[in-house]
């Protein structure tokens, strides 16, 4: 089975994150899928709108931790980078229905999507630091800019979780419902968008991106850093700590 499941239902691409055993953890593989799916969606006129979502119990637990170890995920030519701008580059609008954790990039790629509908599950936490890593796919810019730089340093520096009524108030999330009924509502949405005239809508969210500061030379300040992070003695510490299951022990870092 393919851990990103792709289905078109009228003029909407779903791309779902499907390895639920591993809370949807994605991998240079899974990457290499979604990639290809936007890529896809902006080149077929039969697609209006893309929903990502995932299987189980999680939307998805951010970067395989295996592959930080490995490090492709920070190689430049690695697929991690392609779908940071492949997201970030989309012209389709994209809604995110998310449900359960939220982890890392998992947090960070919603800041790249026009709505995102939320189960009251979903949890939001970015926890760079712990792992001894940076903000990616330009959050360091789009979190302070949503939540202003006190919020966000407890976010980014601490890596503080948050809720979805959370993520609600502080504008990241359209919508919290009931677990149930996230799907329901996401396609809703999503089918509300693939009905309006396709240009407009293509538009609309081509002149609101590019009011933003610049997303792109962020994103590959951030990778720029965190290349010599991922091979950095604290990240080797905390990935190894996460796949022993224990607690890290930063105490003999400078
Ligand atoms: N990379 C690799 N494996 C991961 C993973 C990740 N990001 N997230 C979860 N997994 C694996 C676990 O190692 C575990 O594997 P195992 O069954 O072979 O032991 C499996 O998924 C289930 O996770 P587990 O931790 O047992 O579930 P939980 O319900 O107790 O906790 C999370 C779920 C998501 C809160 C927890 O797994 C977690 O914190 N994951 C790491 C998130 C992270 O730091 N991501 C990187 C962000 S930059």
């Amino acid at each position: 089975m393919s851990h990103v499941l792709i289905a078109q239902a009228g003029s909407v691409l779903e791309v779902i994150f499907n390895r639920p055993e591993k809370k949807n953890a994605l991998t240079a593989a899974m990457y290499g899928a979604v990639v290809d799916a936007f890529r896809r969606a902006d080149e077929d006129p039969g697609i209006r709108v893309v929903l990502v979502s995932g299987t189980g119990d999680s939307f998805t637990s951010g970067n395989d931790i295996t592959d930080f170890q490995a490090r492709s995920a920070a190689d430049e030519a690695s697929p991690a980078a392609a779908f940071l701008d492949a997201l970030s580059s989309l012209a389709k609008p994209l809604v995110a229905a998310v449900n359960g954790a939220a982890i890392g990039v998992g947090t960070t790629m919603l800041a790249h999507a026009d709505l995102v509908i939320a189960a009251r599950s979903a949890r939001f936490v970015m926890p760079f630091t712990s792992l001894g890593l940076v903000p990616e796919a330009a959050s360091s810019l789009l979190f302070p800019a949503l939540v202003g730089h006190q919020r966000a340093s407890a976010l980014l520096l601490l890596g503080d979780p948050f809720d979805a009524e959370t993520a609600h108030r502080w504008g990241l999330v359209n919508q919290v419902v009931a677990d149930a009924e996230l799907m329901t509502a996401a396609r809703a949405v999503a089918t509300r968008l693939a009905a309006l005239p396709p240009a407009a809508v293509r538009q609309t969210k081509d002149l609101m991106k590019h009011g933003r500061p610049n997303v792109a030379g962020r994103i590959e300040q951030e990778m720029a850093v965190f290349r010599e992070r991922v091979r950095s003695p604290e990240a080797a510490e905390a990935f190894q700590a996460f796949l022993e299951k224990r607690k890290p022990d930063f105490s003999g870092f400078s």
